[in-house]
C-alpha cells in the first residue's frame, strides 16, 4: 500500500512520512532523501500540463514549514552543479523569498503576478540571480486582489514548461496553504507536490480536506504525484 493510500485509510501518523525532518542531525542528508524522492518521479513526460520537474510545496494551513522546506530543498538541489533550479515564491499573502538569504535579505521587483497579468512580459524579466550560479528565483510580485484568478490562467503552465524545458531544469514553488490560498489551482501546473505536515500540529481533518481539494481541483493525485513531508 502506498504512503498516500495508507495515510488516507489509517490513523497511524508514522505511516505518512516520506521523511521526518524533526530530531534528525544532518539537515542536508534529510533533504537529500526528499530530493531523491522527487528525482525518482521526475523522468516521465508532462501529463495534462503538469510537468514532472515542477515541484509544488504546500500544506494545509499557514506556518507549517512550506517556505522552510522549499528553501532547504532548493539548497539541496543546488548542490548538484548539473541542476538548474528556479525557486518561485507563489505565496502572495506571506511572501518569504524577497527577505530570504537567497536574495541577500531584502529584495523587491517584478515577479510572478506581474508576469501573469502583463502578457507582453517575457519571463526572463522576472528571473533573478542568486549567489549560486545554478539557482534563479522568481519573487511573488506586486500584490493583487485577483491573484487566484491569475494563478488559474494558462500562462502559469506556459511559464512552468519554459522553466523546466531543459532535462536538468527543476522548479520548486513555495506556494500558499491549500485551505486558504491558491495552491490547489497552481497544482494544475505541477507534476509533483510536496505536502508538508507540521509534527503534532496539523490536524488530520485538515490534511484530508487538503488532499481532497487537491484531488478535486488539480487531480487525480496519487503516490506518484504527492509526497508527504513530515516537518
Ligand atoms: N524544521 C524546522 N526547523 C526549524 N524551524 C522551522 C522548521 N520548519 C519551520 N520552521 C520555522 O517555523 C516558522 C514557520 O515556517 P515557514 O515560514 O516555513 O512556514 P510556512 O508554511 O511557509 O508559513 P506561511 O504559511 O506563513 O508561508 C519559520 O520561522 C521557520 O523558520
Ligand atoms: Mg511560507
Amino acid at each position: 500500500m502506498s504512503l498516500l493510500t495508507s495515510f488516507r485509510s489509517s490513523s497511524d501518523e508514522g505511516a505518512v512520512a516520506v521523511r521526518s525532518f524533526s530530531g534528525g542531525s544532518g539537515t542536508n542528508d534529510e533533504f537529500r532523501l526528499v530530493k531523491w524522492h522527487f528525482l525518482a518521479h521526475s523522468n516521465t513526460a508532462p501529463v495534462g500540463g503538469k510537468h514532472p520537474r515542477v515541484i509544488l510545496i504546500t500544506s494545509a494551513n499557514e506556518g507549517e514549514g512550506k517556505s522552510y522546506v522549499s528553501h532547504h530543498l532548493a539548497a539541496n538541489f543546488a548542490l548538484d552543479p548539473n541542476v538548474q533550479l528556479t525557486l518561485v515564491d507563489a505565496d502572495f499573502d506571506n511572501p518569504a523569498l524577497g527577505s530570504s538569504s537567497w536574495m541577500g535579505g531584502s529584495s523587491s521587483g517584478p515577479g510572478l503576478l506581474d508576469y501573469l497579468e502583463d502578457h507582453t512580459t517575457d519571463h526572463s524579466r522576472i528571473l533573478m540571480s542568486t549567489g549560486l550560479p545554478n539557482v534563479k528565483v522568481i519573487l511573488s510580485g506586486s500584490r493583487r486582489d485577483n491573484a487566484p484568478e491569475l494563478l488559474a490562467s494558462g500562462r502559469v503552465e506556459h511559464l512552468m514548461s519554459a522553466l523546466a524545458a531543459n532535462e536538468n531544469a527543476f522548479v520548486i514553488i513555495d506556494a500558499g496553504p491549500v485551505l486558504s490560498g491558491g495552491a490547489a489551482v497552481l497544482a494544475r501546473s505541477a507534476g509533483q507536490i510536496g505536502f508538508v505536515l507540521a509534527a503534532n500540529r496539523t490536524r488530520r481533518s485538515d490534511i484530508n480536506q487538503s488532499l481532497a481539494t487537491l484531488d478535486r481541483i488539480a487531480g487525480p493525485i496519487d503516490e506518484n504525484s504527492v509526497g508527504l513531508i513530515f516537518n
